[in-house]
């Protein structure tokens, strides 16, 4: 259908953003470990292969390698970092440890190559090794060059093979994008046919011949992943599909409502409302600990999900809004547990169905968010970053009472509403108001109050796995403050939260 890219992940921590990249130039793409069978790839007859950087040294027996055929399924192939150094391995040249590793800006020279159209002569790149390539293979020739790389890129065009040693998926590499176009647009002929319009169109048309005359449940949590598969699955089958909204209590100002009236008047879904807030509220009385108050919401999520599903007797198919970023972070190992984040995982072991839909399975964020407004969905909801599954519990620091939530969701708001004055909405990852456990001394009017801190955070991100604080400007931080102290009773003090992950993570708790 469209034509198709093949990422092969080395274990590299830019692999995500090298598919992103990908689908940016207009081109389908799809991450597969570095173990995939040639059959496995062949299968999804790829136009191009890209291999990503990884941590090993090629010349370590336990690194991970890929057969010396992949190199020749007859597509052109892109090496990136460690990718690169594993083609010139595979090939009979020499990878070494240099006497100068490079990490982060360097000064590249570009020679002339069908890959580095458009570079200047010098520009900027990223860099991120050790090892380098120390002697080219035998039919290859070098393109680039830095000071302490002696072979940047390479390339053997009659094989159609390609190599970089920089990082083009790095936004600081100034020519990054241009290089990703040559090799796609350029050196693999694609026509650049991914768009969200064919995809919203054609996957309407797979679910409705795929689900029939089924019943079709979803669990909506307001989200945009699970409000854009919702209503992706309703364009299909229509009343064929109930939605489930599980309240919590511990959601964002008006959120709850924002949504029911979307679904209801505007899609005119069929949305069960469920207020479970007294039931959460009463489970989470006194409970301080982070990982206890997730485990206690996702917990009671699914209790309370299976008793209305119940109610609806048997479905045939469950609607989830996994993204691709999580199919491929299950499918590709995985690192430590820092937080357990909790979604709507566990559900399926307790509905009665036939089987799980998952419409939005192979896009990224950005890409749901384009076919969310290419189903129609108001771009309020469309634009609304992200939110966890726990919702303010792990917002407020300690034990959770409504009078905290209350002060949480309206300080939440006012730094809403500034930043979305302030037009820095949508260039910030992630914003929001906490509640710190502490309580301190003030003084309003004459008098002496005794009130909570709220921590303001906002962060610049492109994974969520690190994340910088956002440079906000003082005279928005000061409104919010002022407007906070003024507006919400109890609060006496705001604090910014100048920290980047690591050390500290997005959410407080
Ligand atoms: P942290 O706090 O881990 O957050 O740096 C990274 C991203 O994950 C979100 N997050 C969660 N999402 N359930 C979720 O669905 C959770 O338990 C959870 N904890 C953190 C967080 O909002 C940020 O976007």
């Amino acid at each position: 259908m469209n034509e198709t890219v093949l990422i092969l992940d080395f274990g590299g921590q830019y692999s995500h953003l090298i598919a992103r990249r990908v689908r940016e130039c207009g081109v389908y793409c799809e991450v597969l470990p570095y173990t995939a069978s040639l059959e496995a790839l062949r299968e999804k007859q790829p136009k191009a292969l890209i291999l990503t950087g990884g941590p090993n040294s090629v010349y370590d027996e336990a690194s991970p390698h890929c057969s010396k055929e992949v190199l020749a399924l007859g597509v052109p192939v892109l090496g990136i970092c460690y990718g690169a150094q594993l083609i010139a391995w595979l090939e009979g040249g020499t990878v070494e440890t240099a006497p100068t590793g490079e990490y982060g800006r360097v000064a590249l020279t570009a020679l002339s190559s069908p890959l580095l159209e458009g570079v200047p002569e010098t520009s900027v790149c990223w860099m991120s090794h050790k090892d380098y390539i120390a002697a080219v293979p035998e039919g290859y020739v070098i393109t680039a060059k830095t000071e302490h790389c002696p072979c940047a890129a390479m390339e053997n065009r009659e094989k159609g093979i390609y190599a970089v040693q920089l990082h083009p998926e790095v936004e600081h590499t100034q020519f990054g994008q241009t290089i990703l176009k040559n090799f796609l647009l350029g050196i693999a002929g694609l026509t650049g046919d991914w768009e969200m319009q064919g995809y919203v169109q054609r996957t309407v048309a797979e679910l409705r011949e795929k689900i029939g005359s089924g019943r079709v449940l979803c669990a909506l949590s307001g989200g945009v992943d699970s409000t854009v598969a919702a209503v992706m699955v309703h364009r299909a089958v229509g009343d064929q599909l109930t939605c489930i909204f599980v309240d919590h209590g511990l959601l964002r100002k008006d959120e709850g409502d924002m949504v029911m009236k979307m679904c209801r008047e505007k899609f005119n879904m069929n949305v069960i409302r469920v207020n479970a807030q007294d039931r959460f509220l009463a489970k989470l009385a006194s409970v301080r600990e982070p990982e206890q108050k997730r485990r206690i919401i996702g917990e009671e999520f699914i209790r309370v999900f299976e008793e209305e599903a119940k109610k609806l007797g048997a479905v045939d198919y469950l609607v989830q809004g996994t993204i691709y970023p999580d199919v491929i972070e299950s499918g590709l190992g995985s690192s430590a547990t820092i937080k357990s984040h909790h979604n709507v995982g566990g559900l399926p072991d307790v509905v009665n169905f036939r089987e799980i839909i998952e419409p939005l399975r192979m896009l990224f964020k950005d890409e749901v968010r384009a076919a969310g407004l290419e189903l129609g969905i108001d771009g309020e909801i469309v634009w609304r970053q992200p939110f966890p599954g726990p919702g303010l519990a792990i917002r407020i620091v300690g034990d959770i009472t409504e009078e905290k939530l209350a002060i949480v969701r309206e300080a939440d708001a006012i730094f809403r509403e500034e930043v979305a004055k302030a037009g820095l909405d949508r260039s910030l990852s992630q914003y929001f108001a906490a509640l710190t456990n502490m309580q301190s001394v003030g003084v309003m009017g004459d008098f002496r109050t005794y009130d909570w801190a709220v921590a303001l955070r906002a962060v610049t991100t492109s994974d969520f796995m690190t994340a910088d604080f956002a440079r906000l400007p003082y005279e928005l931080l000061e409104k919010v403050s002022a407007r906070i102290v003024n507006e919400v009773p109890h609060v006496n003090r705001v604090f910014y939260d100048v920290t980047a992950k690591p050390p500290a993570t997005v959410e407080l708790e």
